[in-house]
């Protein structure tokens, strides 16, 4: 919901000591604008109770969610590893001076120039079919390189997200079912004659926005006892298991918010225990939360345009920016709250939508939002919308990418804002 460090001066939005006016002021809107005081906490959060000392624990930061160069520093100041799916998130990230050999690689369709760059640097990678593996393996007897991967499989969990954004049902495009022995016998066997791929462990990922204990707890279990049967079955000796994100966040007041702590100490009780019972406590196990280390840490801040009172009897809050850096209420009915940034005390007693400017529709941040009274050229700020906007954001109606600031002590740009001249680049 609401930034950890928010507070409210002569009725209007600070963060800490900054003021969020003089912020959209200064460098214009719509703008995000990070915390990096509670993203780091964020990060510090997980690194804390994700350990152990009988085991090496990663807290992998799942970069889909945002990155820009700037995260790449903090991660490293705070000894995360980073989970990147794309060529353009290993150059960003390889550009940033990040320690490649920290970086989990996914993707349901690499490319064999991704491959192939991602040995050159000794990146982690998850592979997610046996085709691929084949593949990996022609790059690496080419090469005579050695590379160190796991395999995604799909544990069969439900874990009651949106069917989007749900991962590990058996029909899932990601990873192999792990009760398909047929399919997992062909991977193994592949692994077992392979002279430069070595298998560290299995991954799966159970789903992105949960917010119970439980499916964590499930899959923990499920995939310790799977690799112990694979270790048994093929006599391969596995050292990690990596466990996926998902870790849910509050963005409007009905939502409970997940006790991250408690589930990421809970996780490594479980791996030493039920692995002491079974007979295979891994050497390495990884977590890779991504919403959850930057979701709550951003507000959007957009310039009020006009209001609107349909014939119809619906109101809209016309804002400056819209599904271009927001998709996720139109991609998946996302939901998310937002006050009037210079209007922080103020009764709310307006219903309306609050209604982006691109040609559809569907282009509403929030239905039936209950705000302070708008006024052309007030500062509307959006909350939680640091996960999946910035990195979802697109061009549309050659809409600008907005900046991203993030608030340390100062303001500090991490990424300008689009100009009409960058539109114009790629065009022949
Ligand atoms: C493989 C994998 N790991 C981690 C994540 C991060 O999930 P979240 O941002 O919900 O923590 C995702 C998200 O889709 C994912 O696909």
């Amino acid at each position: 919901m609401k930034p950890k460090y928010l507070n409210i001066k002569n009725n209007t939005a600070y963060i800490r000591d900054i003021n969020l006016i003089d912020v959209a002021k200064e460098y214009k809107t719509p703008l995000y604008v990070f915390d990096q005081y509670e993203l780091e906490d964020n990060m510090k959060l997980f690194v804390d109770n994700f350990k152990s000392s009988n085991f090496n624990c990663h807290t992998v930061y799942a970069s889909k969610a945002f990155l820009v160069p700037a995260m790449c520093e903090l991660l490293v100041k705070h000894g995360l590893w980073m989970d990147a799916v794309s060529l353009g998130d290993l150059y960003v990230a390889y550009k940033s001076g990040f320690p490649m050999d920290h970086i989990i690689f996914h993707g349901n369709n690499k490319s064999k120039a991704e491959l192939e760059f991602a040995v050159e640097h000794n990146c982690v990678i998850v592979v997610d079919h046996l085709e691929e593996l084949v593949l990996l393996n022609n790059i690496c007897e080419t090469n005579h390189k050695n590379i160190s991967t796991m395999f995604r499989v799909n544990p069969g969990i439900d874990a009651h997200t949106h069917k989007y954004i749900q991962t590990a049902t058996y029909v899932s495009k990601f990873g192999e079912s792990m009760f398909d022995e047929v399919t997992i016998d062909k991977i193994m066997r592949e692994y077992v004659n392979s002279k430069y791929v070595k298998l560290l462990g299995f991954h799966s990922h159970i789903g992105s926005q949960i917010q119970e204990l439980e499916p964590f707890l499930l899959n923990v279990s499920k995939m310790l006892s799977f690799s112990k049967q694979i270790i048994d079955k093929y006599n391969y000796q596995l050292t990690s298991v990596n466990f996926g994100g998902g870790f849910g966040i509050p963005y409007v007041q009905n939502d409970k918010p997940l006790n991250k702590e408690l589930t990421a100490s809970k996780m490594v009780e479980l791996i030493n225990s039920l692995g002491k019972e079974i007979g295979f406590v891994p050497s390495d196990v990884y977590i890779e939360p991504g919403r959850s280390i930057v979701g709550n840490s951003c507000v959007t801040l957009y310039t009020c345009g006009d209001f609107k009172h349909t014939y119809g009897d619906k109101n809209y809050q016309f804002i400056d920016g819209g599904m271009t850096d927001n998709i996720r209420p139109a991609l998946y009915s996302a939901e998310y709250s937002c006050d009037i940034a210079n209007k922080m005390n103020n009764e709310k007693d307006t219903i309306c939508d609050i209604a982006g400017k691109c040609c559809e529709s569907g282009d509403i941040i929030i239905y039936n939002a209950l705000i302070q009274k708008p006024e052309p050229n007030d500062i509307l700020m959006v909350y939680a919308t640091g996960a999946y906007n910035y990195s979802m954001a697109s061009n549309y109606n050659n809409m600008l990418k907005p900046a991203v600031v993030f608030l340390s002590d100062n303001p500090k740009v991490v990424a300008r804002r689009e100009t009409l001249d960058d539109l114009l680049k790629l065009f022949k």
